[in-house]
């Protein structure tokens, strides 16, 4: 299949006005491509055929649904390569995460089209209220309507999935922006939907300036529920214009680990090895990339050596090449204000053990250390290949990893029951992972941030749940 032309055919369909085009100028193999500027005619007509097609997807049975998801999930993996190939050019992803990012949205579609045909109320007994009896009473899961859902560059596809793939499952219709810098995949997904059988419209496209379409979009009161992953400054403007709508808002993290003297089940090397992965897979561009390790004073050393061992092993190269363990982040943009947070880190006193330099549009994996809170790689969401090390001595280690603006995913390694369980029960976080780092996701899981993490929670099951309405009836018969 050539995936351009289905990409062309695709971005011409979803503007059939006159809208101002601009060329999509990231990478080369793209380059021949573009993306419209959607304005407020051509967005109001988008939400008219949303608001209809919704319509229509509340006469789809579950059943339905459910065979079209999928389906879709069917024609993902025929298509993986396609699919793995628009990825890696679009977000610069290693090809060798592009095609774990399509598995996991295979799984992701999967899990919609399961949940699809799980949609129950439950039998309520009315008789035990005081005046209650006679009456015999249900619940049922209803659609909301339009979904607007805004995702990020990092995981193009999965991100969208998870919010497009749970919304279909419950009968609503979607209009998805992705990131202007990452917009092919997203189209590429409408055409499989629509191969699979998705009803036109269902799911539309829309791409342009972002604050011009959520404010135009939000106007309609048809749109019924509004979800974002991307940055707590955005997050925050979104939270403060959508009303009283529904709103899911997942704003990433400083994802910390703590390695306890107590292991016996996994050996330094696995876990410094967990550790690597976790801080640099596809630079650090990730919600839950492992940010900061705190480590037990008594292996401190042995560990650290480890993890920089490992760090200084990885390889940057071609994007295509399966040996690629790192490539250039997204834009220079990001690359300049990485490199800037790591000068005025080393300014206030902090030691590079590896990387911090660069070239070409990379920037080497970094360990760094000696640090302290109030430094920004420690406090704000770093969102590149950098990971803070640091020896706990004798400080609490609850409120080293609690004292932090955000809560999604916490990572603690440890073979001591007790300390787990204490730890599960203190740590102020969504997401407590034992004997793992906190970049662990599996597609199926609940996925809620506290804090400055956001709002609402995710994984397919939970995300239905926030993208639809409960109805009671009762009926009296005495
Ligand atoms: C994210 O970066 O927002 C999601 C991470 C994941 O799904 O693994």
């Amino acid at each position: 299949m050539d995936y351009k032309s289905v990409l062309i055919s695709e971005i011409e369909k979803s503007a059939k006005y006159n809208l101002n085009t601009y060329p999509f100028n990231y990478l080369g193999s793209l380059n021949d491509l573009y993306i419209y500027n959607f304005n407020e005619p051509a967005l109001d007509d988008v939400l008219i055929r949303s608001q209809k097609a919704y319509e229509s997807n509340r006469q789809l049975s579950s059943f339905e649904r459910s065979e079209i998801l999928l389906e879709a999930a069917r024609l993902l993996r025929i298509h993986k390569k396609e699919m793995s190939t628009i990825i890696s050019y679009e977000a610069k992803k290693p090809i060798k995460f592009a095609e774990q990012e399509v598995e996991r949205s295979i799984q992701t579609l999967k899990l919609s089209g399961i949940e699809s045909s799980k949609l129950e109320g439950e039998y309520l007994n009315l008789d035990v209220a005081p005046n209650g009896a006679g009456r015999e009473a249900f619940t049922k899961i209803e659609s909301l309507g339009v979904v607007y859902a805004m995702t990020p560059f990092n995981f193009p596809l999965n991100l969208a999935i998870h919010k497009i793939g749970p919304a279909i499952a419950v009968g609503n219709s979607v209009i998805v922006k992705p990131s202007e810098k990452t917009p092919f995949s997203t189209y590429f997904l409408k055409y499989l939907l629509e191969e699979s059988g998705l009803p036109k419209d269902l799911v539309q496209v829309v791409t342009g300036d972002g604050e011009n379409i959520t404010d135009t979009l939000l106007r309609y009161n048809e749109v019924k529920k509004v979800s974002f992953t991307g940055s707590v400054r955005v997050g925050k403007l979104i939270k403060n214009k959508v009303g009283l709508r529904k709103l899911t808002l997942e704003l990433g993290s400083t994802s910390p680990v703590f390695v306890s003297k107590n292991n016996t089940i996994k050996d330094l090397d696995d876990i410094a090895e967990q550790i690597v992965i976790g801080a640099f897979s596809y630079n650090g561009q990730v919600c839950i990339s492992t940010q900061k390790v705190y480590i037990d004073d008594e292996i401190y050393e042995t560990l650290l050596e480890k993890i920089v061992t490992k760090t200084k092993s990885l390889k940057y190269g071609d994007l295509f090449n399966h040996e690629t363990d790192y490539s250039d982040l997204i834009d220079q943009q990001a690359k300049n204000r990485i490199l800037q947070w790591i000068t005025e880190t080393k300014n206030d006193g902090a030691v590079v053990i590896t990387g911090g330099n660069s070239f070409n549009g990379a920037i080497e994996p970094t360990v760094i250390t000696n640090t302290n809170d109030n430094m920004k790689i420690c406090s704000e969401e770093i969102f590149g290949p950098l990971v803070v090390v640091e020896n706990i001595k004798s400080k609490s280690i609850i409120e080293l990893l609690n004292n932090s603006q955000y809560g999604l995913n916490v990572g603690v390694f440890t073979s001591d029951l007790t300390e787990a369980l204490k730890l599960s029960n203190e740590l102020d976080y969504g997401q407590v992972l034992i004997n793992d780092v906190p970049t662990l996701r599996f597609d199926h899981m609940p996925y809620n941030g506290r804090r400055n993490s956001g709002y609402g929670t995710e994984g397919i099951k939970y995300a239905i749940k926030e993208m639809s309405q409960m109805k009671m009836v009762s009926l009296k018969y005495e």
